[in-house]
């Protein structure tokens, strides 16, 4: 059982918006989520997904955000560059047992889903279930997810530069 409220951050592009405002209705609701932050897009926003995902990771990183939901049309995108945000860990995942791994394996703090994959019963299901789990810092998972951590030192170096070449 959790012994903390979530502060969650939501996102969509267009893509999938309809779910972002279901699930955002859902959080509101739930006893278990102190506060929900919508980073858009809203009733007519157009803005592209990587920016609504960089704009979500940012708020975990920052401390303003514990978890994060986003969708897009896959959940691909959302997930791709959420990830591009040093200390966040961003999943894509359809199925109960992926979401389950992501926080107990990886602690991932990110779920993306995509509006055009699953039905939305199914993904209310999902987030339902991902509320109730928290990463152990004991567990052996711990050490993997370090590691992940301590390659987000390599960021400063660009994939294609000579100082890359070398690189692991
Ligand atoms: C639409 O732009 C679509 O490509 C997007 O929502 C997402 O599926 C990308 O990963």
């Amino acid at each position: 059982m959790v012994n903390k409220l979530w502060r969650v951050v939501v996102g969509s592009d267009d893509a999938g918006f309809e779910y972002k405002e279901r699930l955002k209705s859902d959080l509101e609701s739930d006893s278990r989520v102190a506060e929900v932050i919508d980073v858009g897009v809203h009733a007519d926003g157009h803005t592209h997904y990587p920016h609504i995902a960089v704009a979500a990771a940012r708020l975990i990183r920052d401390g303003r955000a514990d978890r994060g939901i986003l969708i897009c049309g896959t959940g691909l995108g959302m997930a791709i560059s959420a990830n591009k945000v040093a200390g966040v860990r961003a999943v894509t995942a359809h199925d109960g047992y992926s979401v389950e791994r992501s926080v107990l394996s990886n602690n991932a703090q990110v779920l993306c889903m995509g509006q055009r994959v699953a039905g939305i019963e199914l993904v209310r299901h999902l987030v339902e279930g991902w509320l109730d789990l928290e990463f152990d810092e004991s567990s052996r998972s711990a050490a993997k997810v370090e590691a992940i951590n301590a390659y987000d030192q390599d960021r400063h170096i660009t994939v294609g530069s000579s100082e890359s070449k070398g690189a692991k």
